[in-house]
């Protein structure tokens, strides 16, 4: 492998995660442990509802224990990094820092209106802006129902500027036995649709 090759490899293991306020905490902590464990160098951006949602829904009140505290003793070979959501000092802030994809799990709606119309005003919504402008991955896992217009509307403009949407409605064909199974499936996907592949479910007919 050359120089050039081993850099862009480099870069291209370089994650971007951010989780805002909709339910769904335990998501985002298994695609964080996902993407550690295949070694990712992740950059993680939760928003202010989220670390309330955290809380409200594990017994974690941070994310930064939430995560390391599902890694085996060794086992992460990633690195993780915590960014502040007004912190636009971090390197996920500009296009010159190569990251290779983006997801946002759960997202909010807020969130994906705010992606949707490139309002930037936090780390999180700059960094997807960073992603859609620059062409890279963007996987967006929105978490609400029933659907107002406008939601489907903001929907439809990100798959448009090229973002993967992808609901956060797991599947049961796996007879999945624990809520941590059914968390795995939308986390390993997320982490498929971001380029990170995972032994964490079962491809359908292997
Ligand atoms: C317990 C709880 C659960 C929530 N679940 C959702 C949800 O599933 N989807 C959603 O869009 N908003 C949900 N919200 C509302 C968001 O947290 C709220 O719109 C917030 O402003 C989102 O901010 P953020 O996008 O900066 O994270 C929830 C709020 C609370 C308190």
């Amino acid at each position: 492998m050359t120089a050039q090759e081993t850099s862009d490899s480099r870069k291209n293991r370089r994650a971007v995660l951010g989780i805002s306020g909709a339910s769904g905490s335990v998501y985002a902590l298994r695609l964080a442990k996902i993407l550690l464990e295949a070694g990712a160098e992740l950059y993680c951006i939760p928003t202010d509802a989220a670390k309330k949602i955290l809380a409200q829904e594990t017994p974690f009140t941070d994310f930064e224990s939430a995560i390391t505290s599902q890694l085996g003793k060794g086992a992460a070979l990633g690195t993780l990094r915590m960014c502040g959501i007004g912190d636009f000092g971090e390197p996920p802030a500009s296009g010159s820092f190569r990251f290779g994809a983006m997801a946002v799990l759960p997202c909010s709606m807020n969130t994906l209106g705010k992606i949707a119309n490139s309002a930037a005003d936090n780390l999180l919504v700059r960094a997807a802006e960073v992603a859609l402008k620059e062409r890279r991955r963007l996987v967006v896992c929105p978490r609400e129902t029933p659907l107002a217009l406008s939601h489907i509307e903001n929907m439809r403009s990100l798959f448009l500027a090229g973002a993967v949407v992808m609901p956060a409605c797991p599947a049961f064909y796996g007879k999945p036995e624990s809520v941590l199974d059914l968390a795995d499936f939308i986390a390993a996907r997320a982490a498929a649709a971001m380029g990170f592949e995972s032994e964490t479910v079962k491809e359908w007919g292997l």
